[in-house]
């Protein structure tokens, strides 16, 4: 897909398959995430967490369900992929650099004909249970600030209508 194709016609996408991805796939979304602008090309302030393991995917998803008080609801979609972005606070510019990178994933699994999704609910859940925090083995001072999900799915992509005040924007001459 052509670069503004992609953009144009991304969604959140919210149904999965269930099936696993490709090593291929996984890293190249991988390598998207790790070609993310950082603040200051501090690197070193960013951590990702890649989890395929069903088991921690499912504890991740009943803890957010629990934190939001609704256990009928699946907050990782029964996506097989989760991947964490830590970073030492969560202030302005960790949040930035999160939201870049987690968009860079976005965009690549659309790109490799995936569905993605910004999944920001259950970190906020993640990083309030210190016990599931731990699971993750994060470097010294790092909490997950942002996340996203990707996978197959059957959901598909088309051109969007994008109005142009779907949000406000001012011009100044
Ligand atoms: C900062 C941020 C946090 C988000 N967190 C979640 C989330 O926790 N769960 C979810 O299902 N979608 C999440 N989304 C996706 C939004 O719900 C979605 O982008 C929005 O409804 C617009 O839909 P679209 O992405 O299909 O255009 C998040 C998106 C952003 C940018």
């Amino acid at each position: 897909m052509e670069t503004l194709q992609t953009i144009f016609s991304r969604k959140s996408v919210k149904t999965y398959t269930g099936e696993a991805v490709p090593q291929d796939k996984r890293d190249t979304v991988i390598k998207a995430a790790l070609s993310s602008p950082v603040g200051m090309g501090k690197f070193e302030n960013v951590h990702l967490t890649v989890i395929e393991n069903k088991e921690l995917l499912n504890e991740i998803d009943r803890n957010a369900a629990a934190f939001f008080g609704d256990p009928s609801r699946t907050p990782l979609y029964n996506a097989p992929i989760l991947v964490v972005v830590s970073t030492p606070n969560q202030g302005n510019v960790d949040s930035a650099n999160a939201a870049m990178i987690v968009h860079n994933m976005c965009l690549a699994a659309i790109d490799l004909g995936m569905g993605s999704c910004a999944i920001y609910g259950a970190t906020a859940a993640l990083a309030n249970n210190a016990d599931l925090v731990a699971k993750l083995n994060l470097p010294e001072g790092f909490v997950p600030t942002g996340s996203a999900v990707f996978g197959p799915t059957e959901a598909t992509y088309e051109l969007r209508e994008i109005p142009m005040d779907k949000m406000t924007v001012a011009y100044i001459d």
